[in-house]
């Protein structure tokens, strides 16, 4: 398959420019574009083949469930039979915006698109393309992130057209993403609602607006958590890994420091590539050191990015220091979690 690259400027782009993209929809064909936090690879909401497309494109698992996007609030009474009282507030707060609410879905949403569940994960992006491409196709769009499973989630379109060039029918390149980590994922079908996935928006403003708000025991968790208990399919699965296997070394910053330089000398006399990632620009003694940036939101934007910078060159282990887990720290601890396979050293 030929893939068209279709390049926009978010700020000043015409529509007749993305009617490739819509017809690609329409048709039921896949689309990447940009959101305010990742890529998304984008089918028709309502087209069950499109939606079996995006699994076998992604290597996707097949319980794992697809966001849908809406560009209109009004579509959420079309996709969920049930919607809390807490819904309209925080639709208005946080929309459109990096959150994205699970409601009981209706009968009109596919199985394949909520993998089988009784439930929807819906969300209003930030972001003028995304939203034109929703609003001119006509149907909400189904997205997961526009990587390969298991890879870290793109925040370019230089990293889409990596894992996805020639699968799919149309990549919108609209430059880098502004956040860098996915949306928040949070369950208001419970009372009170639960945090299922930390990200863009942040427990501290969920917690300030809602009053309460439950931590899924798999987002406090320091190790894997089996199958039974994890209600976000996604939640179970390795994800956001980089190539190189990871560790990362959490404690007092001068403990941590000690830690990493003993290790990645170690991992030197077994002969191994070594590549460490921190947050201050510290002096390490390494093959690769990358500065992922210094405040929480600049390390949640290079996040991903980095992972891949490491793979591009080829180091066999990556060493990464902690962060707080405050305001967007929560969300980046938990994809360090998860793409370390929970290979966190406390020192
Ligand atoms: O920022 C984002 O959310 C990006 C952009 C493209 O919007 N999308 C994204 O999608 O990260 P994905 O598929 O990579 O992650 C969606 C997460 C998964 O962990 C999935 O299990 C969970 O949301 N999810 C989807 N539907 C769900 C449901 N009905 N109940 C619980 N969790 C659900
Ligand atoms: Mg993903």
């Amino acid at each position: 398959m030929i893939t068209k690259i279709i390049k926009l400027n978010e700020k000043k782009f015409r529509i007749d420019e993305i009617k490739i993209a819509v017809e690609t929809i329409v048709k039921g064909g896949l689309v990447a574009f940009p959101t305010e936090t990742v890529y998304g690879l984008g089918a028709n909401v309502f087209n069950a083949k499109a939606i079996e497309k995006i699994y076998e494109v992604k290597g996707r698992p097949k319980d794992n469930p697809f966001i849908a996007h809406i560009a209109d609030k009004k579509d959420v009474y079309r996709l969920a039979s049930e919607i809390p009282e807490k819904a309209e507030g925080l639709m208005k707060k946080f929309w459109p915006g990096p959150l994205t609410l699970i409601f009981k879905k209706s009968k009109i949403v596919p199985d394949v698109t909520t993998a089988g569940l009784s439930t929807v994960a819906i969300r209003m992006p930030d972001n003028k393309i995304a939203l034109a491409l929703i609003r001119e196709s006509k149907v909400p769009i189904a997205a997961p992130s526009a990587n390969l499973a298991g890879k870290p989630s793109p925040t370019s379109a230089e990293h889409v057209i990596h894992d996805l060039y020639g699968k799919i029918e149309v990549i919108i390149d609209a430059g880098k993403t502004k956040i860098g980590v996915e949306s928040t994922v949070l369950d208001i079908t419970t009372d009170p609602p639960t945090l299922l996935r930390p990200g863009g928006v942040t427990l501290e403003e969920l917690g300030s607006f809602l009053g309460k708000v439950k931590l899924h025991p798999i987002v406090k968790s320091e190790k894997k958590i089996g199958k039974v208990i994890a209600k976000s399919p996604g939640m179970k699965y390795k994800h956001y890994a980089p190539e190189a296997e990871l560790t990362v070394i959490k404690g007092k910053t001068i403990a941590v420091r000690e830690k990493i330089q003993e290790l990645a000398n170690e991992y030197k006399t077994l002969g191994k590539r070594v590549g460490v990632m921190t947050t201050s620009k510290y002096d390490y003694d390494a093959d690769v050191v990358k500065f992922v940036g210094r405040d929480l939101k600049t390390i949640a934007k290079n996040l991903f990015k980095t992972f891949r910078e490491f793979d591009k060159e080829k180091v066999d282990v990556i060493i990464a220091e902690s962060v707080k887990t405050s305001g967007m720290g929560l969300a980046i601890m938990n994809r360090l979690k998860k793409a370390s396979g929970y290979n966190i050293v406390k020192t």
